[in-house]
């Protein structure tokens, strides 16, 4: 049977919160289902929403069932989560709301449950009464641990990256150089009727609202990519010159690989240890027409793998929590836990002292993350300038603030996703 959107939808919420899957890999098998492109953006709407308000609804929901669904009937907890979306963050009639939720209940095989489904419901929707905030996970829809974390990290802002990290994020396009000038391709936006402005960086174009990538002028011919300007630093910031030989060493899906291609005649060896994640480097290349030599290769362990020259520059764009970009992946609050921070660190490590072995002397590494923790980021830098005296630090003028322990990019700041960079110059002798 066909599935509506409010089914479709408790079940993406579903593999999220219960199974643990990402809402990028889940949300486009789901929407595959779905002809009409207004019921995809729907069907996204309504997955992405519930996971930036999670803990409201939740505390909306439980409240009002007698006892909680449990085992195979579990997923209807998610669909009642859809419904009450619906009704407090959409414009949809609740009328409509609540009979495709309870038609839903239906589909998903749960006929006797239609009309609790509809009670709890009708319930909301009578109550009118605001959903809860009276304590800060609540508030602020943020995990305690992150919550903390952020608090010491930034007494004084944490408040605001918290909102930052809560809004939906803007639609930030790579001009590909070697096609056009980014003057001329906001010229052909303009002509499309597309409204859009020129970033900071060199290549960065800015989207007044978001658009499907079809209906860019040029997409499918390479002549731009999507890629948030916080990670389009990448490139800038690593500087590669003609005629080097360049290590991406955390390389998949490949936007920074294509970016620094796009930049200067190198030779780039994008290496992951993600094979399926690789495929994604050469459909970029492909598409954009880049050429790199892809390795399917440990970044802790090199050496098993690569037996060429050493590298003029590296980038490592580490494996990280991706605190940094909560706006695009609200889902990163729920799957990650305060146990993988640690993990985590201490993988970023590994990676950086192999591949510092395989750098030039006189070479440059730019590590990178997503991340806005000071444990993956600065402190990180810190240790491994302590334990590294080969290793400096350069500094980074690309904004006005004195990044004396690399650059921390928060949410939001000038658009951007949050982001860390660090420059790091091996000594000659
Ligand atoms: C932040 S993502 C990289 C994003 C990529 N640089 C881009 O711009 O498209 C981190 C990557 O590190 C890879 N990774 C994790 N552990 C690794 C390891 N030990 N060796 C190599 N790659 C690893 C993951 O598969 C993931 O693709």
């Amino acid at each position: 049977m066909k599935l509506n959107i409010r089914a479709l939808a408790a079940q993406v919420v579903f593999q999220v919160l219960e199974n643990g899957a990402s809402l990028s890999n889940v949300l486009p098998q789901h929407q595959a289902q779905l002809a009409n492109g207004k019921d995809r953006a729907l069907l996204a709407e309504l997955s992405y929403g519930v996971m930036r308000v999670l803990p409201q609804l939740d505390n909306c929901v439980s409240q009002r069932l007698q006892k909680p669904f449990k085992n195979k009937q579990r997923l209807l907890h998610h669909l009642l989560l859809i419904g009450c979306y619906q009704l407090y963050f959409t414009r949809i009639p609740a009328h409509a709301a609540i009979s495709e939720t309870a038609e839903a209940c239906r589909q998903l095989g749960h006929e006797g449950l239609v009309k609790v489904i509809n009670g709890v419901l009708r319930n909301i929707q009578r109550d009118e009464t605001p959903l809860d905030t009276s304590n800060d996970t609540l508030k602020y829809c943020f995990p305690g641990w992150l919550v903390k974390k952020l608090k010491a990290a930034y007494p004084d802002s944490w408040e605001q990256v918290i909102e930052q990290s809560q809004q939906r994020p803007p639609m930030w396009l790579r001009n590909n150089q070697r096609q056009q000038s980014r003057a001329a391709f906001l010229a052909q936006l303009a002509a499309a009727e597309i409204e859009a402005s020129a970033g900071l960086t060199a290549d960065a174009i800015l989207l007044e609202a978001p658009t499907d990538v079809t209906a860019l002028p040029r997409f499918a011919d390479g002549s731009v990519s999507v890629q948030d300007q916080a990670a389009q630093w990448a490139a800038t910031l690593l500087n590669a010159q003609d005629g080097e030989l360049i290590l991406d060493a955390c390389a998949a899906p490949g936007g920074k690989s294509c970016h620094i291609l796009e930049s200067a005649n190198i030779r780039l060896v994008a290496l992951d240890n993600d094979a399926k994640r690789l495929e994604r480097v050469s459909e970029n290349c492909q598409r954009l027409q880049l050429e790199a030599t892809i390795l399917c290769a440990d970044a802790a362990n090199i050496d098993a793998s690569w037996h060429g020259d050493k590298f003029d520059r590296i980038l490592l764009d580490a494996p990280c929590s991706a605190t940094g970009v909560i706006r695009r992946h609200p889902d990163i609050k729920w799957l990650r836990k305060a146990a993988d921070i640690d993990a985590l660190q201490q993988l970023q490590a590994q990676i950086l002292d192999h591949c510092w072995q395989w750098l030039k002397p006189g070479g440059t590494m730019l590590y990178a993350t997503c991340s806005i923790l000071p444990d993956e980021n600065s402190q990180q830098i810190e240790a491994f300038l302590a334990r590294t005296p080969d290793a400096a630090l350069e500094t980074i003028t690309a904004s006005k603030e004195n990044h004396a322990t690399g650059w921390q990019i928060l949410p939001g700041q000038d658009n951007m996703d949050g982001f860390y960079y660090a420059k790091l110059v091996k000594a000659i002798a």
